[in-house]
């Protein structure tokens, strides 16, 4: 593993990258899992890394000062003023995509995803990577649906026991900043439907009206798909039920008196036993930061099921309760059934 700024590492990760193969590297966001977006075959090495279908588009990462129209056409005004307010940062565009750029990146679809991280890491590989001149595609370096990786070593754990070896060089830059997925918009819909938000995250609706003078719209049927946007997603292998504050500690005497071990992630005073518990910060950036390590951290005692004391409802929440949303997709039918025996 190379440390932050070990230059030797990150030339050879690029050299990696423009020989087709894949390279793990932390953003300020969550890990990704790179390769040339301009190069289908390395593409589809990380779909086969990752057990993700087919037909998912992936984020292009681009260096800083990176030629937009090389990736992308019909580039509103928009998406020009969000990128001089936020780029690098964790805000991804979906625009129309330049012709020529192989479909591989955006799942056969005829847009494309872009950002530009802000991880001095990330940056300095897409900077040696072809000249600056490349971007590279890059998902969350996890197994498809499971949690997303804010650190090295959580890449090491979705990666290291598979049999085929897939993925074997991590670039470790320290645990991500912000700690979940950058926040999409869509906006290569412009004329007909405005700015549409995909996936809520660290940059909100609010931040995003403040530049472009517009309000996004929440996403609709018709918008591009999204695997970050499916109901079941960032989950751990152990189920996950949200609960209001004011019922943790009964449900977890029920549990108990029904034989079942539950954990806790949320910062109630309890008096019935719980498996293992972690406290989150009360601010949502803390949150944010702390949250996929925290689910990990509570898949690994092995409960029967995970609690999480619903954090605070309000826009600057929207991205981590999205994300608790999804964890706990199927789970509260699962939590009535195990207290009541
Ligand atoms: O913060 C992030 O965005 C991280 C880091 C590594 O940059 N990446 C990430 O990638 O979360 P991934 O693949 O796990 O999620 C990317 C989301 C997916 O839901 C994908 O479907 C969507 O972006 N996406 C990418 N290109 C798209 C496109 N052309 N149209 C619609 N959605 C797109
Ligand atoms: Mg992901």
């Amino acid at each position: 593993m190379a440390s932050i700024l070990d230059m030797a590492a990150i030339e050879a990760a690029a050299r990696r990258l423009e020989a087709g193969e894949l390279v793990a590297f932390p953003t300020e966001t969550v890990y990704g899992l790179g390769a040339d977006a301009e190069n289908p075959t390395a593409v589809a090495k990380i779909y086969a890394a990752k057990g993700r279908p087919a037909g998912h588009p992936v984020i292009v990462h681009l260096a800083p000062g990176a030629d937009l129209d090389h990736w992308a056409q019909d580039v509103p005004p928009q998406a020009h003023q969000l990128i001089a307010a936020f780029w690098p940062g964790p805000l991804t565009l979906i625009l129309k995509r330049a012709p020529h750029i192989p479909d591989a990146v955006s799942g056969g679809q005829d847009t494309i995803g872009l950002r530009c991280p802000s991880h001095p890491v990330a940056q300095a590989l897409l900077t040696v990577f072809k000249n600056g001149k490349g971007g590279l595609a890059a998902p969350s370096a996890n197994k498809f649906g499971h949690v997303s990786p804010t650190t090295a070593q959580h890449v090491h754990e979705e990666f290291d026991s598979d049999p085929d070896k897939r993925v074997t060089c991590i670039l470790d830059g320290g645990q991500s900043e912000v700690g979940i997925e950058s926040t999409i918009l869509d906006l290569s819909r412009m004329a007909t439907h405005g700015p549409v938000l995909l996936r809520p995250g660290h940059i909100s609706a609010a931040d995003i009206e403040k530049v472009i003078s517009i309000s996004p719209r929440q996403a609709d049927a018709q918008a591009p798909r999204a695997s970050g946007t499916l109901e079941a997603h960032y989950a751990p292998r152990t189920p996950v039920a949200l609960i209001a504050k004011d019922e943790v500690n009964e449900t977890l005497a029920k549990l108990a008196r029904a034989g079942k071990r539950g954990a806790l992630i949320g910062s109630s005073e309890v008096s019935a036993p719980v498996a293992a518990r972690m406290s989150m910060p009360a601010t949502p950036e803390g949150y944010a930061h702390d949250l996929y390590a925290a689910l990990r951290e509570m898949d690994a005692v092995n409960a029967d099921i995970i609690l999480v004391e619903s954090p605070p409802v309000g826009s600057e929440w929207q991205g981590v309760n999205d994300r608790l949303r999804r964890a706990a997709f199927d789970s509260a039918g699962l939590l009535e059934r195990m207290v009541s025996g």
